[in-house]
Order: C-alpha cells, then structure tokens, then sequence
C-alpha cells in the first residue's frame, strides 16, 4: 500500500501551487455557469484549479483515479483515488467571503487515507494521513472534548435544491434551541476541519459529494473524532440507518447524512438529528 504521508505530502504540495491564485483572484471573477440549481455556482477559477490539480496528480501517479467536483473523472488501477474540490465553498469565494478551500483527500482501497484542505485567505494549511494526525500549519490539533450537546457549538450546510433547503431549514428549528448556537460558513471542507482543531465541536449536513467531505472526514478521525455516515430513512422509522465510508466509496448515496463530532457527543447528536427530522428524508 502506497504510504498515506507520501500521498498526503504530494497533496499538500500541489494545492499549495494553486493558493496564490485563488487568493489573488477572489471576489474579483465571474459566475461562468450554474450547476443543479441557480444558485450552484461555478467560475472560470474552479476550472482552471480543478485542471491543473488533476493534470499534476496524474503526471506524478499516472494509475491513480481522480474523481474531481467540476467534471473531471479518471480511472486508475493503483486502487489510490483522488478526491477533489478545486474550490469548496465556491459562493464565499465569488464574495471574498472566508470559508473557500482547496480540498485534497485521497483514498486507498475505497478508504479515505489522507487529506489537505487549505484555506487562501486565512493562510491555513490542515493535513492528515492515517495514523499520523491531523495538523494545522504543521502543529498537531485535536477535537474538543464538550460531551454536552447544550454547550456544543454546531456547524452544519445547506444543499442547493430549494426543498431540500426547506428541509434543511426545518430541521434547524428543533436542533437550534438544544444546542450551544449553530455557524454556516459555505464550506463543507472548512466545516471538517473546524471540528479537527476545536474551532466547533460538531458538524452535520445532509446531501454532501464525495469531493466535499473526503479529505475532511480524515482530518476528523485522526483528529481523534469519530465520523458517522447514514442514509435518509422512512419518517416512522426510530432507529438510524448506518453505512460505512467503504460503502459510500463505491456507491455515493444522494441522500447521506454525514456527522462529524467527538466520541462522547456522537450519540446525543444522533439522537438530536433523529428527533429534528434529518434522518427521516424526505
Ligand atoms: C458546497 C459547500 C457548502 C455545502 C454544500 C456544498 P461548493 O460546496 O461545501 O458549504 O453546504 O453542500 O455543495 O459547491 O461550494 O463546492
Ligand atoms: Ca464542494
């Protein structure tokens, strides 16, 4: 098995080549299209990021596979895949807004074994390769240890789709008078690494791609915090449908709920997003 900290490394190295451009060009492009909904918005900059990143993974490891946000999909035979989003958080970036990433993950054998996920304008770099830790600009960082869901602060996203947005929204109305407060930023990569170093303590969204969570969901475990993966299930159901990251890898299910948290709040949380309805789906 290819070392996760060579891949981790060679991630580290090609987002870093993109970063002066994305903070250079910030808040200073134009939406070249829309994606799913009007409001899914992509840019020249994406592109261009999302075609050097590839071109550069392939060129150093010609039979991994990459699957990329803005189209981009290759076929390896190594069983290394990369994941990548060029921008996540693509409407922050059009603003200048803080809460745009390059996010990097890659997995071995359909299992997320490294990520990097920098942030242009605060100039945060986190990393994470199995066994190895997670880090911010090179010094380990932890998950925080509040085991109390009323004094955890919560991260979460909204999708694009306006129902499902309504839904989204919904949901909040039980989870927001239960919990410390609730911050979305507009990025699901910064929202995981939030959770790695303890600048939130929980994350949840409903809807996510594979490119936005993968490198995250590494940061969070070896951050020493757990990620749990469910599937949307009938409204009269009482117990949570679970899949595995390994599932996901070769069938990404539309409706997956991923919450990213510490051991001790994984439960409560649970038990919290049972209630407000964001198991349950549609
Ligand atoms: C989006 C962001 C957002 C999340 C959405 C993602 P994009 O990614 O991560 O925070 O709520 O689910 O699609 O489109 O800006 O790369
Ligand atoms: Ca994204």
């Amino acid at each position: 098995m290819p070392d996760p900290v060579d891949l981790r490394d060679l991630a580290l190295a090609i987002a870093r080549e993109v970063v002066p451009e994305l903070r250079r060009r910030a808040g200073d492009v134009n939406v070249s299209a829309t994606k799913s909904t009007a409001t899914d918005l992509v840019t020249e900059v994406d592109c261009w990021a999302e075609e050097y990143i590839v071109a550069r993974i392939l060129d150093a490891r010609p039979d991994d596979a990459v699957l990329a946000e803005e189209g981009a999909g290759v076929a390896g035979t190594s069983g290394v895949r990369w994941l990548v989003d060029p921008i996540d958080g693509t409407t922050n970036f059009v603003y200048k807004h803080p809460g745009f990433s390059v996010s990097i993950g890659i997995e071995v054998d359909n299992r997320p074994v490294a990520g990097v996920v920098i942030d242009p304008l605060l100039g945060d770099e986190f990393c994470a390769a199995h066994g190895q830790g997670t880090t911010r600009n090179g010094r380990p960082v932890w998950v925080n240890s509040v085991t109390d869901p009323a004094a955890a602060l919560v991260a979460t996203g909204f999708g694009y789709d306006p129902e499902r947005r309504r839904q989204q929204a919904e949901a909040l109305v039980t989870i927001l008078p239960q919990v410390r407060d609730v911050r979305r930023v507009g990025g699901a990569a910064l929202d995981l690494a939030s959770v790695s170093c303890g600048r939130v303590d929980a994350y949840f969204e409903w809807g996510l791609s594979p490119w936005d969570c993968s490198a995250g969901s590494v940061l969070v475990t070896e951050a020493g915090g757990v990620i749990t993966l469910f599937r949307t299930t009938a409204s009269s159901s009482v117990s949570p449908v679970m899949v595995t990251e390994e599932e996901v890898s070769t069938n990404w299910p539309d409706d997956l709920i991923m919450l990213a948290t510490n051991r001790d709040l994984t439960t409560p949380l649970t038990e919290l997003l049972l209630e407000a309805g964001t198991l349950s789906g549609p």
